[in-house]
């Protein structure tokens, strides 16, 4: 699964500074995880031994729960076993009971291990997002004292503390990369079979900026007013995310083993977002993106062709990376045509 891939990313992101970015190619990291979402019916998108459950988040972060709340990555929970086209896929993939034993837990639902029973107990929630926040959740808020606030801690903890929360699976947004993976890993729905014969929707016409910055934004935290991300930070946003589609869409083609819908979308999307790449590529000055182009003209679109795509998948994944990690966006002006403005901005923003 994709959720245990987030995981070894995030310990991944200590061993590359050691190591070098060539690790991440060499270890050949994606392949081995990505490898089991087809073939298991039951697996959980996050450990469910470490999931807190939104309502951990929200005894400090209220504000970001409230704003959680009406968007769809909530509602999802009650909404789906009501869904009439849900009810049309599950009956077709052969499956009873969403919420027991089905693919759609690893997408529309977190699940949490109590008591030794594993069940759904929410949508989509923060730890979706950020990680299961079992290993840092005391970690993160802990400012190394009773009367130590945020203002009067030492940079030396503060750095600190965020390394160890980090290490301990924490995906914090200054990783646009890791925090970014995530979306996109449910959101190209890379499940062949789910795709061709649950008629579930491929995946659709995700884009970073203007399907964060609508009813998801909550930027609630360290100020009240939930401004959108400014313009670099945008920036960033649409030249990470196009990298992204780019990488997730070459591992959903490397799945591919029959010629229909799935294989024939996921390639389009393929094709599509390497060109998106080669257009940002041709305005701007960084030259990880033309690597990332080439690695992904070097693989073949066509079925069965596993080895080839994952190792272009992984080479666009390093280039992703280094962006994220070598850029401001202050850079990357020429961009502003290209980014959705806020009329594209999907769903409602919660003030
Ligand atoms: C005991 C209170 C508390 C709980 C519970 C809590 N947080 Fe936090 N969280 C904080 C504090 C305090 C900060 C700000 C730290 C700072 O200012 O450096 C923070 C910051 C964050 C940030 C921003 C990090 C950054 O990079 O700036 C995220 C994301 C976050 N928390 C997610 C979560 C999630 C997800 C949960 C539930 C699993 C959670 N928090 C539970 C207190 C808490
Ligand atoms: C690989 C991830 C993934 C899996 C597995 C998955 N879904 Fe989805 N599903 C999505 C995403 C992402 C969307 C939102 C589509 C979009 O991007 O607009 C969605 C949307 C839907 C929708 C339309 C939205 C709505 O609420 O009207 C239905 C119905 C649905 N899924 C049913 C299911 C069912 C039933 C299962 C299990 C058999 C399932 N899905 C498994 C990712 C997934
Ligand atoms: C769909 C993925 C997703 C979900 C669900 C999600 N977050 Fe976030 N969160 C993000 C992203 C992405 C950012 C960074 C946005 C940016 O940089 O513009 C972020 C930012 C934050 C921040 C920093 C906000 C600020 O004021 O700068 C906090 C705190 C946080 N999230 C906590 C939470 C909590 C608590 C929940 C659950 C109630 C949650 N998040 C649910 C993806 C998510
Ligand atoms: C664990 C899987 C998962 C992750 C991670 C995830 N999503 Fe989603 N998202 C879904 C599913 C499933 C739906 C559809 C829910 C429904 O309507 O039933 C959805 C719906 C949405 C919608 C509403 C779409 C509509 O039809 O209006 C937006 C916007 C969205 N996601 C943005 C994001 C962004 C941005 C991120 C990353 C920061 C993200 N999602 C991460 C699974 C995910």
């Amino acid at each position: 699964m994709r959720f245990q891939l987030a995981k070894h990313m995030t310990r991944l992101s200590e061993v590359v500074k050691t190591l070098g970015a060539v690790a991440v190619v060499g270890l050949g990291i994606g392949f081995v995880s990505t490898s089991t979402v087809q073939a298991a019916t039951s697996d959980y998108h996050l450990d469910a031994s470490k999931v807190m459950g939104p309502d951990a988040c929200a005894e400090c972060h209220k504000s970001s729960a409230e704003a959680w709340k009406p968007t769809h990555h909530s509602r999802t929970f009650k909404e789906l076993p009501r869904n009439k086209d849900a009810k049309e896929i599950a009956e077709k993939m052969g499956i009873k009971r969403l919420k027991s034993d089905s693919q759609c837990l690893n997408c529309h639902f977190t699940s949490q291990e109590k008591e030794g029973k594993t069940k759904p107990i929410a949508g989509i929630t923060c730890e979706s997002c950020h990680g299961e926040g079992k290993d840092w959740i005391k970690l993160h808020s802990d400012f190394g004292g009773k009367d130590v606030t945020a203002e009067t801690e030492t940079a030396e903890h503060k750095k600190e503390r965020w390394a160890k929360s980090t290490a301990a699976g924490m995906i914090r947004p200054a990783n646009l990369y890791d925090v970014a993976a995530n979306c996109y890993s449910c959101h190209t729905v890379p499940d062949e079979k789910l795709v061709n014969v649950g008629g579930h929707p491929a995946g659709s016409k995700f884009e970073l900026v203007s399907w964060s910055q609508g009813e998801v934004r909550h930027n609630v935290w360290y100020t009240k007013s939930n401004d959108e991300a400014g313009a670099e930070r945008k920036r960033m946003m649409y030249v990470v995310g196009r990298l992204l589609d780019l990488e997730y869409s070459l591992r959903g083609v490397a799945k591919a083993t029959k010629k229909a819908d799935y294989a024939v979308k996921m390639a389009k999307r393929a094709k599509t977002a390497r060109k998106r790449v080669e257009a940002i590529s041709d305005k701007i000055d960084a030259p990880e993106l033309g690597e990332a182009v080439a690695a992904a003209k070097a693989a073949k679109l066509k079925l069965n062709n596993e080895a080839k795509l994952t190792e272009a998948a992984d080479k666009v994944q390093a280039m992703a990376r280094k962006v994220a990690a070598n850029y401001d966006g202050s850079t990357f002006g020429a961009l502003d045509e290209f980014i959705p403005a806020a009329e594209k901005y999907k769903g409602k923003v919660f003030q």
